[in-house]
């Protein structure tokens, strides 16, 4: 007899833009190809383009900016702390920074030990923070590096780091524009993260 499959990994994601990649999520768990749900998309920007995909699709969307809690003069740990209150509410098994934006203090981390994880478009120690596509391009064109890629890590407190779950490279092309290398990466980090998160989610990697 065939096991019972294992119930689907519960999700919050977290987003500051586009949301290609949440997008990626909602189609591979639609298409059966992720033993996963959705729980809500939180975003940090109003106008962040992720929280209409996730409307379409369904999900409950929610919005805390930093700077209204700036506005009230609130620390940055405050920030984080409602923050973590708002995504323990949904209960999540795995919360995942996909294009967030904000680097997340312990005041947030301590409430899921071990359970977020990132997606960064550079390989590990690499060109943190922004513009990490286009900082390698610029890389490769002073003749510095021929290679970069995409990880998945588990959250630390610092920029873009922590253990790493999953990397994949991809070479720079020094006569390639960077919209090829952009369009390259951002199709390769799709894949990554549904995969991660499905071999989390099948138990075959814990994230704890
Ligand atoms: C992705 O390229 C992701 O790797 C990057 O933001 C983009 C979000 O795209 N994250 C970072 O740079 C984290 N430091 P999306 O909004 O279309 O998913």
């Amino acid at each position: 007899m065939t096991p019972p499959a294992a119930r689907p990994l519960r999700l919050v994601v977290l987003i500051s833009g586009y949301g290609s990649n949440l997008q990626a999520i909602i189609e591979a768990i639609a298409r059966g190809n992720l033993n996963a749900e959705i729980a809500a998309v939180v975003a940090n920007r109003g106008s962040a383009y992720g929280l209409e995909r996730a409307r379409l699709a369904g999900i409950p969307i929610r919005c805390l900016t930093l700077a209204a809690s700036r506005e009230a003069d609130r620390p940055r740990e405050a920030y984080d702390a409602d923050l973590a209150g708002l995504v323990a509410a949904y209960r999540p098994d795995l919360v995942v920074l996909a294009g967030w934006m904000h680097v997340l203090s312990p005041a947030f981390l301590d409430r899921f030990p071990g359970q977020v994880i990132n997606l960064h478009p550079a390989l590990p120690g690499q060109f943190p923070g922004t513009g990490a596509i286009e900082r390698a391009w610029a890389a490769c064109r002073r003749g510095e590096i021929t290679v970069t890629g995409v990880m998945v890590h588990q959250v630390a407190p610092e920029v873009d780091a922590g253990p790493v779950l999953a990397v994949a490279e991809v070479p720079i092309d020094p006569a390639g524009s960077l919209a090829d290398l952009e369009a390259r990466i951002h199709a390769l980090e799709h894949r990554l993260l549904v995969e991660t998160i499905g071999q989390i989610a099948a138990g075959r990697r814990d994230p704890s």
